[in-house]
């Protein structure tokens, strides 16, 4: 297989979706045995959902809770976090040359060492106050079965996952448009290209002239917006892939 060729001086930037952390056990959303065919979208992640029954919410965070703790980061999440090393000591600038963008809401890259990174669709053991009443996230892995166990902000109203549901607007947009403006490397892993913003970032690095590549073992909707595709599974073909000049 062709390697990618990174130069000292490019800046790239890395989109990661479900894919990534599939071969760490956790499911995807969209594929066969993904988490979507097992719950409708609109029971688990809306804020409608939220409002008519949060119990329900909480049991399918909380599964996910519970899976997300047991995963061990794989060779995928590790390759980019060398990536990142090699980078920042080439430049000797920290987070100057690499910048990762996550719409996972498990912690696998930041347990692979990656630093520079943002979740755009939240955390999965963090919560907030469901009134947004101006406190912060709080670190939380509770599993909630009831709602009698739901944990409370001090404001007395219910926590909820700190996790953006469709319809809600993903987190650090301002961040993700200035990282995509200067990128010149755009890669993209283990995301289906079906929900926007995340998968218009490739049209979006591409008229600011970056090289877009795909990783994953099938073609996304937004296929024709990258440069090149290489066709795998992330953990089996990033290992080895990149050659930084
Ligand atoms: N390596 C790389 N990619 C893989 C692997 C693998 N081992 N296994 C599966 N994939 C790919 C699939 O081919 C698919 O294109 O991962 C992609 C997973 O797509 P989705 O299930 O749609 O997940 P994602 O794109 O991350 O979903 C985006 O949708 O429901 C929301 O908020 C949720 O962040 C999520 C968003």
């Amino acid at each position: 297989m062709q390697s990618i060729e990174i130069a000292a001086n490019d800046r790239v930037f890395v989109l990661t979706g479900a894919g990534i952390s599939a071969e760490s056990g956790l499911a995807t959303f969209r594929d066969s045995d993904g988490l979507w065919s097992g719950y409708r979208i609109e029971d688990v992640c809306t804020p409608e959902a939220w409002d008519n029954n949060p119990e329900l919410v909480w049991q399918f965070y909380s599964a996910r809770r519970e899976n997300a703790e047991k995963a061990q980061p794989n060779p995928a999440h590790r390759v980019l976090a060398e990536l990142e090393d090699k980078l920042d000591a080439k430049s000797g600038q920290v987070g100057d040359r690499f910048f990762l963008c996550t719409q996972n809401v498990d912690e696998l890259h930041e347990r692979a060492g990656t630093r520079n990174l943002v979740h755009m669709h939240g955390e999965l053991f963090m919560s907030r106050c469901s009134e947004g009443c101006g406190k912060p996230p709080i670190a939380d892995h509770a599993r909630y079965d009831s709602k009698a166990e739901i944990s409370r902000c001090s404001c007395r109203a219910m926590m909820r996952p700190h996790i953006v549901w469709f319809g809600e607007m993903p987190f650090e947009m301002d961040r993700i448009s200035r990282e995509i403006n200067r990128a010149t490397v755009m890669l993209v892993i283990g995301t289906s290209g079906s929900v926007y913003p995340a998968a218009a970032f490739v049209r979006w690095a591409r008229q600011a002239g970056a090289r877009t590549i795909y990783i994953g073992p099938e073609e996304p909707l937004n296929a024709k917006e990258f440069t090149r595709i290489v066709l795998g599974k992330a953990g089996e073909v990033l290992s080895g892939l990149f050659v930084i000049d």
